[in-house]
Parts: C-alpha cells; structure tokens; sequence
C-alpha cells in the first residue's frame, strides 16, 4: 500500500506540499483534485521518488520513496505504471518502441517477448496494428491510449494517471474515463488520478482528496465533496463544476 505521512515540499520560497498525511490501501481508486499549480504533479513525481521531500516521507510496500537507494527504487517503480501530464510519448520512436520503453530499462530484450507485450497492451486500450506509427500519425486519444498501454506494459500493481483528460475533447475524454475504469477493476490496479476534471471524479473515483494551500483538505466520496459546505470546496467546484456535478449535487 501507499502510506503518505507529514509530507512536506517547497521550491526556494514558495511551499508547495505543507504536511500531507495519506494512506491509499490496495485497490482502491483514488482522485486527487486541486487547483492548478497546487501541487498535484509534485505529490506524484514524490511518490515514484523522482523528487525528494524536505520533510515527512511517502512508503509503497514499505520502501521510503525517499530515502531509498536508486536500485531499490527502480524495483519499486517496477510495480507502477506513470501516466504523465501530456502523452509524453518519443515523437523519434514507433508505437512499439514507446510502449516497451520500460520492459527494455528493466533488463527486457528479447524483440518477439516485446512485440507480445506490447500488442497485448495495445489492445487492451483497444488499438490493433498501430505499431509500427509514430505519435506523429496519431490523434490525441489514441496517443492517450498509446501511454495507458505504456504504464501497463510491466503489469504495475499501482497506476498513477497525471490529468489523463486534460486538452481531450469531451467525447474522447469519455472514452478515456471508461477505459480507465474498466482497467482499474478488470486488473485490480490501485489507481491514483490527479485531475481537476470532476467528470473524471464523478466517472472513475470512489474517494476524492482535495488538495488545498499544501494540505489535504477534504477527503470522502465524490458525493460527500457535491454537499460540502466548506468555502474552500464549494468555490472549487463552482469553478469546475459541470452540469453532472450539479445534479448530483441537487438530488
Ligand atoms: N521542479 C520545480 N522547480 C520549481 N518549482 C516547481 C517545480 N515543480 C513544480 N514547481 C512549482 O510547484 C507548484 C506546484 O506545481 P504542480 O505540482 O506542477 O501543480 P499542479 O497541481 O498543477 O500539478 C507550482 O507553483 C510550480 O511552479
Ligand atoms: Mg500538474
């Protein structure tokens, strides 16, 4: 499991993260929401310990993620899949070569071993054929799917998605959503989303935390956030809220 405790982070002068406590137990799906530039990306480049906290610590199956030697970190980064904000795919490679990026850091070369895990993933965010493009050739979902079938290439146990929506239009961010769920419950992944897309939320998160200020500010389900009657939360989800939100909110 991810257990997160007094997690603190700054840049120079401005703190970012001011004292996070937070435990996610295996297979839950979890949505981190938040204004923009609030810290979310930060909280998830902490966890798979490609930053350091200046205080409190964040453990996955036990191991410090910040305080862990680079060897064990790469073990543990074995086990999560990391959908990062934007594709991020190489626009210089092929599908294939994007898709089996880790399996090769993590010691995998055999070419057929690699063309297996990647058609499997690929098809598992249903894209067939495709590997030979490059992302150049492809459309926003499909490059959106072509990284979901990269985070899943090492069959991670926990899967970080950094705005998986964000800069899709509506209809592909719904197709996005749906893959996301249905992925989550037929792997069994613990699945951590950072968005500030509450159709997301109301889609795929059972719990929600809202990050506000460098805290945790409020944490239940999707449902509990619509009729909070804190000022911090209400004025977040007037600014993002969506007609699904309201009728929720109002039934
Ligand atoms: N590497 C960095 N160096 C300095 N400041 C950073 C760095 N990464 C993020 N920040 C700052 O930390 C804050 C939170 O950033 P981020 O986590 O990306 O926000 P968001 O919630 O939108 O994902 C922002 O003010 C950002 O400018
Ligand atoms: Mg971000």
């Amino acid at each position: 499991m991810i257990k997160i405790t007094n997690l603190h982070k700054s840049f120079g002068e401005q703190p970012v993260l001011r004292g996070i406590d937070l435990a996610i137990p295996d297979g839950e799906t979890i949505a981190i929401i938040g204004q923009s530039g609030c810290g979310k990306s930060v909280l998830l480049k902490l966890m798979i310990g490609l930053m350091k906290p200046d205080d409190g610590e964040i453990t996955i199956d036990g191991v410090s993620m910040g305080k862990a030697k680079e060897r064990q970190l790469e073990q543990v980064r074995l086990h999560i899949g990391f959908l990062f904000q934007g594709a991020a795919l190489f626009d210089s490679m092929t599908v294939l070569e994007n898709v089996t990026l880790g399996l090769k850091e993590h010691g995998e070369r055999n070419p057929d071993v690699l063309a297996k895990i990647a058609a499997e993933k690929l098809a598992l965010v249903g894209l067939h054929g495709i590997e030979q493009r490059t992302p150049v050739e492809l459309s926003g979902g499909m490059k959106k799917r072509v990284a979901l079938a990269r985070a899943l290439a090492t069959d991670p146990k926990y899967v970080l998605y950094d705005e998986p929506t964000t800069g899709l239009d509506p209809v592909t961010s719904d197709q996005i959503d749906n893959l996301v769920r249905d992925l989550t419950a037929r792997l069994r992944v613990t699945s951590i989303i950072v968005t500030h897309d509450l159709f997301t939320v109301e889609r795929i998160a059972k719990r929600v935390v809202f990050l506000n200020k460098g805290k945790i500010y409020f944490d239940g389900t999707p449902d509990e956030l619509y009729k909070s009657l804190d000022v911090a939360v209400m004025q977040f989800l007037q600014r993002y809220r969506t007609p699904v939100a309201a009728a929720v909110a109002t039934s």
